[in-house]
């Protein structure tokens, strides 16, 4: 079944929270501050920004932040996600690993918004492509994937 499609308003104020969540980033070794925010079933926005590590390997992503917040807060069906950075085109997107953790915990369809650093108010475009945003769902971002599902389908050894 499909989700709901979120409002423009809705998309710019999980746009606009996606360009705040940045604030929140620490990134010392990187220095590529990551922004995230998920739009839940009910209308609440959560954010997460990357947390590195003096380990590197131990850091998170925004995308986990804001859904390891969500979950652990009793929010686990989201609508839409937005992702932004300090780069002015539209084309940090999420990595491997993320779109793994989404996919636990969203439709394939969802839409996950990618944001431009330059992005200003009212410049969401439903269309795929903007000049600020591009806008694809996770079965694009990662087809043929591994979900909850698979782990219901009969084997035999
Ligand atoms: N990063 C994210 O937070 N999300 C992504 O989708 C891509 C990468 C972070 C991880 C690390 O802190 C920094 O960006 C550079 O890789």
């Amino acid at each position: 079944m499909s989700a709901p499609t979120p409002t423009s308003e809705q998309y710019e104020s999980l746009i606009a929270a996606a360009l705040a969540a940045k604030e929140g980033s620490y990134a010392p070794y990187s220095k590529f501050r990551v922004g995230a925010a998920l739009l839940t079933v009910d209308g609440q926005i959560i954010k997460g920004a990357n947390i590195e590590n003096a380990s590197y390997g131990a850091g998170i992503c925004a995308e986990r932040t804001a859904l390891v917040k969500a979950v652990s807060e009793g929010s686990n069906k989201f609508l839409a996600i937005a992702v932004s950075s300090d780069v002015p085109t539209p084309s940090i997107s999420p990595c491997g690993i993320c779109r793994q953790f989404i996919r636990e915990f969203c439709a394939l369809d969802t839409p996950i918004v990618m944001v431009s650093s330059v992005y200003q108010a009212g410049e969401y475009t439903a269309s795929k492509e903007g000049d600020t945003t591009v806008t694809m769902t996770l079965g694009e971002l990662l087809p043929m994937s591994f979900g909850p599902g698979e782990l219901e389908l009969e084997r035999r050894p």
